[in-house]
Formats: structure tokens, C-alpha cells, sequence
């Protein structure tokens, strides 16, 4: 399974904000071939079994629509049930600028975001997704290292660098208390502090 957070072993920090905030309606916004999905499912299986929550992960990917390095929802759901997750995750064809329309307001209470991230995404993910996040949710970003936003791509393409525009967004700011752990790729982790 390729994914760039399986060096670092990223998933288990998944797994432990999952169980440390307790998050219950979950989405992730770019899947590829289900590294962190796997891991956040693995968390809501952990609060299901432990404490009798309810979770459940909508995870949403362009897969085959998406013109680079993209995953396979079949074997994205092969791979669920192999691990006993099905009933923890939906696996869903969207656009993550689209599909916070299926959303309530302040209904989410953990969002992954990692579609190829840059700093423009981030500013538009947090207009379009903010409205949607419960107080004291959380949003998980990949990236906000400084050596994350000279990966070859960022440079080739021009990419806007994820690291300044944590610190001057107006929602983040305003709404959030934050956070990067540093090991690459980076992980940006925000919470809502109002609700
Ligand atoms: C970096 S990979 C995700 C890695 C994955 N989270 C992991 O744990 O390894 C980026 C994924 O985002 C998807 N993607 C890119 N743009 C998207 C968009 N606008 N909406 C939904 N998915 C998108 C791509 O198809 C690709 O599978």
C-alpha cells in the first residue's frame, strides 16, 4: 500500500486522536489506497468496542477521475472488510470541494484532508468546510512543515507553500487552536476551540 504517512508511522497518530477526542462522525477527503482510512476506522472500531460509540468515517476520493497518482475504491473495499471495518466506513466517488454539501452545519467532528494539499487548498477547504465542524472538532491537514512545502512538486508546479498560510488564515485564527507534528509529511491538527 503506498502512502507517504507509512513511513512515520502516521497512522497510529490517527488512531489516537480518533480515541483521544472520542470523534464520532468522521470524513476524510482523499483516500488513494486506504492508508489512513484504515487507521481512523481502526480508531472508531476502538471507541465503538470500548466505550460504545457510534462512529462512522465517510471517506471520499475522484479515484479513477483523477488525472494523477489516484487509488482504487474496490480494493480500497477489499481491504476494509479484510479487516473487519466494514461497518465503520463508507467509501464515497466525490469532489472534496463539493461534497461538504451533503453536510449539516457544525455536524462533523473529524475531518481529514489530503488531496495532494497546497496552501490554497487549505484556504479553501477551511471556507467551504469550517461552517460544517462541530465545536471542539477537529481538522487534520497533511502537510504545514516547512520541508513539506519544498517537495518537488510544490516547487514544480508553483504551489502556494502550506506553512504561511497556517498562520495568517482568518478562520483558522479565529476558530482554531493548532498544531504540526513535524515528522515528514506533516500533519496539521486543529481544533475548533468554540461549542
Ligand atoms: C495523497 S493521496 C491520499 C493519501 C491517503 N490519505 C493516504 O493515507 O495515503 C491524494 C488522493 O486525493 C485524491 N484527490 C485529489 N483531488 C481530490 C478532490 N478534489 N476530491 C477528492 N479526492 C481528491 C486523489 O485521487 C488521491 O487518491
Amino acid at each position: 500500500m503506498k502512502s507517504s504517512y507509512k513511513k512515520n508511522n502516521y497512522g497510529r497518530v490517527f488512531f489516537g486522536l480518533i480515541e483521544a477526542y472520542r470523534s464520532v462522525n468522521t470524513v476524510e477527503l482523499g483516500v488513494l489506497d486506504g492508508y489512513s482510512c484504515l487507521w481512523i476506522a481502526k480508531g472508531l472500531k476502538y471507541t465503538h468496542d470500548i466505550f460504545g460509540l457510534p462512529g462512522h468515517l465517510d471517506a471520499y476520493d475522484l479515484w479513477e477521475s483523477y488525472r494523477y497518482r489516484h487509488g482504487d475504491m474496490e480494493s480500497v473495499q477489499k481491504l476494509i472488510d479484510s479487516e473487519g471495518l466494514t461497518e465503520f466506513v463508507t467509501l464515497h466517488k466525490g469532489d472534496a470541494f463539493e461534497v461538504h454539501k451533503n453536510y449539516d452545519k457544525k455536524s462533523v467532528s473529524f475531518l481529514h484532508v489530503d488531496i495532494s494539499n497546497d496552501g490554497e487548498i487549505l484556504e479553501r477547504i477551511m471556507e467551504l468546510w469550517h461552517p460544517k465542524m462541530q465545536g471542539g472538532a477537529i481538522i487534520a491537514f497533511e502537510g504545514g512543515s516547512k520541508e513539506r512545502d519544498k517537495v518537488d512538486w510544490m516547487k514544480k508546479y508553483n504551489k502556494k507553500p502550506i506553512y504561511p498560510v497556517i498562520y495568517k488564515n482568518e478562520i483558522i485564527n479565529k476558530y482554531y487552536v493548532y498544531g504540526t507534528y513535524k515528522l515528514f509529511p506533516s500533519l496539521t491538527v486543529m481544533m475548533n476551540k468554540f461549542g
